[in-house]
């Protein structure tokens, strides 16, 4: 698998990472290296890293606790001091393995620590190889409110070893498998194509297709890389996917949903309000309806619980001069953005989810 190169930063994939890494520690004249993990990362990530990593520099582990509740400033805060009581200086090199929530904080700290340092990107989760990783968004959640405090910067190198998806739970990998499916559905045809029967795939499949989630959002990013207009085809499903991952986190009775388990609601819903308003095909629509349903099982919303759901659209990132803009289909491969929709297309469109 070729290198990818994504702005400033170089996208490796396999055995490949560790050579390059090596390679990067020789060349640049760190002072001293520092690992960011978090506990799970630590067990099951970090062995296989370090047996890798062939350095005579110094280094540093520093945990933090799992979990997007800890995607804060204040955990930032704590970073920060371990980074200065550890000594670090402007020549220190930063490495974050871990999940999104590792490489979005990490890159964060990392870019306003003295004015920034240098940084590499392990990503470990699916979601974080395939989205995460690539396109330089750093940041942390304020209170409630996600992703509202960051920087746009390029972390150095970024290393993709898929070995580190062994250790992780099924309900990640499914969470990471929505937004390779949103891939396929707003790049076309052939992508999507092979995800129609997952039994079929071989582990070196997934690794292909990795690869090539990778190119599909390097391509994206690289073209509109502050979203004035293609990069916002990558929030297709999110909308409500969001909406309704808040209502499902802020709600005790409900199940737990991961991101990629909304968002995969969030594209039934988006695919159904197309059909009605872009000349989307109805037959695509049921299609991947059932597809989604039998990968990941229907969701239970109640007809009360539309109206909260749709007032926390408001919240939208997406949103600009009180309009909220959805991401719609004219086909599989061909996107439409800044649609408005009546609050009564989404209504039906939560029934024919439910129907
Ligand atoms: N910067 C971007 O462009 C971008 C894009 C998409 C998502 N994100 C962010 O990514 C975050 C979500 O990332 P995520 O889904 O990777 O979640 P995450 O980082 O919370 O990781 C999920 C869980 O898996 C564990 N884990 C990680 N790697 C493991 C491994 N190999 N084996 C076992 N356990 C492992 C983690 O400890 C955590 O408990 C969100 O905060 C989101 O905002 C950022
Ligand atoms: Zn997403």
């Amino acid at each position: 698998m070729d290198s990818i190169s994504a702005n400033n930063s170089l996208i490796h994939f396999n055995a490949i990472c560790y050579k390059a890494l090596n390679e990067h520690l020789e060349k640049h004249n760190f002072s001293k290296i520092f690992i960011l993990v978090d506990e799970n990362t630590h067990q099951h990530c970090l062995p296989v890293f370090l047996e890798k990593l062939k350095t005579d520099l110094a280094f540093e582990i520093i945990e933090i606790e799992s979990g997007e509740i800890n995607k804060t400033i204040e955990t930032c805060v704590g970073v920060w001091n371990a980074l200065s009581d550890l000594d670090a200086d402007r020549k220190s090199l930063m490495i974050n393995i871990g999940g999104g929530v590792i490489t979005d904080l990490g890159g964060f700290v990392a870019c306003t620590f003295k004015r920034g340092i240098a940084y590499v990107n392990v990503p470990t989760t699916l979601l974080s190889m395939v989205d995460a990783s690539v396109g330089g968004k750093t940041g942390v959640d304020l209170g409630a409110l996600k992703n509202q405090i960051g920087v746009i910067s390029d972390p150095d190198l970024v290393l993709i070893d898929t070995q580190f998806l062994d250790s992780l739970p099924q309900n990640q990998m499914r969470s990471g498998l929505a937004e390779m499916l949103k891939h396929g559905l707003i790049t076309g045809t052939d992508y999507w194509n092979k995800f129609l029967d997952l039994s079929k795939l071989s582990m070196e499949d997934l690794d292909t297709l990795i690869y090539e989630s990778v190119l599909i959002k390097r391509n994206v990013v690289q073209e509109d890389p502050y979203e004035n207009g293609l990069r916002k085809t990558l929030n297709f499903g999110h909308t409500l996917g969001h909406a309704i991952e808040s209502y499902f986190l802020s709600n005790p009775k409900k199940e737990t949903l991961l991101h990629g388990e909304a968002i995969v609601v969030g594209m039934i819903l988006a695919c159904y309000i197309s059909s009605r308003l872009t000349g989307f095909s109805k037959e695509d629509t049921n299609y991947i309806k059932q597809l989604f349903i039998n990968y990941y099982g229907k969701v239970s919303i109640d007809k009360t619980e539309y109206a909260p759901i749709m007032d926390l659209l408001k919240y939208d990132k997406k949103n600009n001069h009180g309009n909220i803009n959805f991401v719609l289909l004219e086909a599989i491969g061909k996107t439409k953005i800044d649609c408005q929709v009546d609050d009564a297309i989404i209504e039906e469109a939560f029934d024919y989810y439910m129907l």
